[in-house]
């Protein structure tokens, strides 16, 4: 009975951190307590987790697929509601971020600064030591830390923070042996059939391919590795395919045709050197369900046949399941959630089904026949993966870039404040 009652107060805990309902579904509840990396509040890492993902702000850019935006898409045409937008404005302010997946912070007023950087000294001796025992948390960790300074590069803003920052990140590196210890693995192919029963693993195909800005992890931090499902007896078998896009022919996408992208974080290990964890943090399936069926298309995420299903891993889920997570744990975030994304570098308050359309749909671009896989444009260059190991070597040898970057500016400012 205890324990029952336990399980259903975290159950509502989780959910009440996220807006269930209403005109602003999805985003973090401004009332909510986010209790990531400890159930002290006040814990460094804690406070150093709020720093980054939860920021309130004006978005840079409304999306008109938002609910409140109705009229206004109204007024623009049947397209407006997933591709327009307007400027934010000051009634636009609101909080975002949570325990997800994009970094809402751009930079911090002083007193923020100073605050952060107490946040990260609180991170030695005796909180340190405890977090070190737990490498999920570690990892997990030095990935928010390493984002956020990531960012602040990106947009030019707190040089002092930069130097505090790498050195957190520093103090929570572990040996690479324990960074790749499997009992982190929080996805394997098979977990798919629990959230999607359709699929059978055993079909999946992994590509190698040239990514696109979006999937390197000099700027992500993460890999990210893509596996397809490729429907029989529809027209050419999955690896003829890849090579007649190779060879130069137009690709021909059966309606069933599968994607699965998986991303997961690159950490920097107790030697300095990048190393691909088993952690993965981000799942999207993709499907091409076909424009034959004019109903069936219009039910999908982009309206035009492409449907998606897209989970995150909370770091609080990491923490309170103790390890042991598998992509069940995950939590599905909708197609009419809400979320501010920063994709091409605007902080843009959207739906998630919105925000994929703009690069996924069918109709209305040039390349109709990619059927919404940006995977089979030639310049792509996919291929059958050579080994599963070979998009994680990739990911560190483009992490080592960043890691350059990172430490030169971090230098070059603690020289010129001191
Ligand atoms: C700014 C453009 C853009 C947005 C927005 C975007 N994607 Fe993508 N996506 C891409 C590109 C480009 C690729 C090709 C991968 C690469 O570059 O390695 C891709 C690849 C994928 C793949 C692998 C299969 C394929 O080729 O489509 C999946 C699955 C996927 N994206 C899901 C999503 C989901 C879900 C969303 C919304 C949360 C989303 N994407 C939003 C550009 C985008």
């Amino acid at each position: 009975m205890a324990a029952a009652t336990a399980a259903f107060t975290t159950a509502l805990g989780a959910q009440s951190q996220w807006i269930a309902e209403g005109p602003q579904r999805g985003l973090p509840s401004p009332t909510a307590a986010w209790r990531p990396y400890d159930e002290d509040l006040a814990h460094p890492a804690n406070r150093i987790f709020a720093a980054a993902f939860l920021v309130e702000l004006v978005p840079a850019e409304v999306g008109l697929a938002l609910p409140a935006e109705a009229e206004n898409a109204a007024r623009h045409g049947a397209d407006a509601r997933h591709f327009g937008k307007r400027p934010g404005e000051e009634r636009d302010r609101r909080l975002f971020g949570g325990d997800g997946l994009q970094l809402p912070r751009e930079s911090f007023p002083e007193a923020e600064s100073k605050a952060l950087l107490a946040a990260l000294d609180g991170l030695r001796g005796e909180p340190l030591e405890a977090m070190r025992k737990t490498t999920f948390a570690c990892v997990r960790l030095q990935n928010d830390i390493l984002r956020l300074a990531r960012r602040l590069l990106d947009t030019d803003a707190n040089p002092e923070l930069l130097a505090p920052l790498l050195d957190a990140a520093r103090r929570l590196a572990l040996p690479r042996s324990q960074l790749l210890d499997s009992g982190l693995a929080t996805f394997a192919p098979t977990d798919l059939a629990d959230v999607e029963p359709t699929i059978d693993p055993s079909r999946l195909v992994e590509v190698e391919r040239r990514s696109t800005r979006l999937f390197d992890a000099e700027h992500t931090l993460l890999w990210s590795r893509v596996f397809f499902d490729w429907p029989e007896g529809k027209g050419r078998a999955f690896a003829e395919e890849l090579a007649a896009i190779a060879a130069g022919s137009a690709p021909s996408v059966p309606a069933g045709a599968r994607a699965i992208l998986v991303q997961g974080i690159v950490a920097l290990d107790d030697r300095g050197a990048p190393c691909a964890t088993p952690l993965a943090i981000d799942v999207r399936l993709q499907q091409f369900v076909g424009v034959t069926d004019p109903a069936a298309a219009k039910a999908t995420t982009t309206r035009d046949g492409v449907d998606f299903r897209v989970f995150w891993l909370a770091r609080e889920t990491l923490r309170t399941k103790g390890g042991r997570v598998s992509l069940r744990d995950f939590r599905e975030v909708g197609d009419d959630d809400q979320v501010l994304f920063r994709d091409y570098g605007t902080l843009k308050h959207t739906t998630v089904g919105a925000q994929c359309t703009l690069c996924h749909r069918v109709s209305g671009t040039p390349e109709p026949e990619l059927a919404g896989f940006p995977l089979l444009r030639k310049t792509a260059q996919s291929r059958v993966a050579s080994s599963p190991t070979a998009r994680l070597e990739l990911a560190e040898r483009e992490f080592v870039k960043f890691l350059a970057t990172l430490a030169s500016a971090a230098k070059r400012d603690s020289v010129t404040t001191r």
